[in-house]
């Protein structure tokens, strides 16, 4: 189906907008990032998420595995302890768990009540990417799995990911990914991408909200030129889309294409880019990036590229936290509702989806 937009700007209520609320608008029967893999190893990372402490290791073996940060016995945080094998002793009074959470000795005593213990998590590694379950074990079998992002397995490219903490509820980040005509305002003096002014095409296919903009004969930019090593100003087709694949995801890329190609004898060129929010709470979020690119993969570049997004991505964190503060003294209402452009359409398709997603869980509560 197409969503179409009028053409005008119009005003609505829109519940499961990011507000000053603090009602959960996040599932938890749904996959959710919870570290890069490369976080994860044979220290403890702690990490609040979706407000549930874990705490996340791998064992000798190699996997990943997550438990529930919070000792039973006086609510320590585990992480505060030790790791020992595949083993975690509360750094409190000693009690210690294995990587399924189960409790196998506590000093003071001998016997160890057999359901005595905390949580454990189902985990999937797909690298870049360690991904955790948090919602009832019943509902997972129904749960679609982890998305694979074929890019990252493709030898043609190279990628490089990075992580931050945003004081801002997730779906704000959402919305600023499904939106890039931002792009010549947050970013004017980082990325220079100045041709992004109309809004782009958004389809809705099940729970997935694509949006799509071609870009035709566009002189380059310099930070897509650099890469290319061809002069900015170039002239290419470039095709730009980005899908919210689930409230967790959102996948995207640009293929450039130029028919008299350049000077290299090459004439296509492809990025993909792919943004992984996860709700620390409902005012806070770990942002997980990952963006390759068939090109300019030379060590030196992909560095130069990881430093360019940090900033680039660090413009967006200021953009956000301030939405997010100003929603919180000033939230949207009757006095101050909320504007919607053209440009909004695959931000106001992401919250539907993200109500659809709320509904199911709701029914089968
Ligand atoms: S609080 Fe963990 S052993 Fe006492
Ligand atoms: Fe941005």
């Amino acid at each position: 189906m197409t969503a179409g937009g009028g053409t005008g700007v119009h005003t609505m209520n829109d519940e499961s907008g990011p507000s000053r609320s603090d009602i959960r608008n996040y599932p938890l029967r749904c996959w959710w990032v919870a570290a890069r893999s490369e976080e994860v190893g044979r220290s403890m990372l702690a990490r609040w998420l979706l407000d549930t402490p874990v705490l996340l290791f791998r064992t000798l073996a190699g996997n990943a595995v997550a438990i529930e940060n919070r000792c039973p016995h006086r609510a320590t945080p585990l992480s505060l302890g030790r790791l020992e094998g595949d083993e975690v002793i509360c750094g409190y009074h000693g009690f210690q768990y294995d990587s399924g959470g189960r409790c196998t000795k506590i000093p003071s005593q001998s016997h160890v009540p057999p359901s005595f213990g905390v949580r454990s998590f189902p985990v999937i590694e797909r690298p870049p990417f360690v991904w955790i379950y948090l919602g009832d074990r019943e509902s997972l079998a129904a749960i679609p799995e982890p998305p694979r992002l074929d890019w990252t397995e493709d030898p043609d490219f190279s990628y490089v990911t990075g992580h931050m903490t945003i004081a801002g509820n997730y779906m704000l980040l959402k919305e600023n990914v499904l939106d890039l005509t931002h792009f010549g305002y947050v970013h004017a003096g980082t990325f220079g991408i100045s041709d992004w002014v109309n809004p782009p095409e958004v389809s809705v296919d099940d729970e997935v909200v694509t949006y799509r903009q071609a870009f035709t004969d566009s002189p380059l930019a310099p930070v897509y030129a650099l890469a290319m090593e061809v002069p900015s100003g170039t002239p290419f087709n470039r095709n730009n889309w980005g899908s919210f694949l689930s409230p967790a995801l959102q996948s995207g890329g640009v293929d450039f294409k130029n028919a008299s190609k350049d000077s290299a004898g090459r004439g296509n060129y492809r990025i993909r880019v792919c943004h992984a929010t996860t709700p620390i709470d409902m005012h806070h979020m770990e942002y997980f990036w990952a963006f390759g690119r068939d090109h300019g993969t030379s060590p030196e570049m992909m560095t130069q590229l990881r430093g360019g997004i940090m900033t680039g991505f660090n413009e967006d964190k200021a953009i956000i936290e301030a939405v997010q503060q100003m929603l919180h003294r000033v939230p949207f209402s009757e006095s101050h509702k909320e504007v919607h452009v053209r440009a909004d359409t695959a931000g106001v398709q992401a919250r539907r989806s993200l109500e659809r997603w709320m509904a199911r869980e709701e029914r089968r509560t």
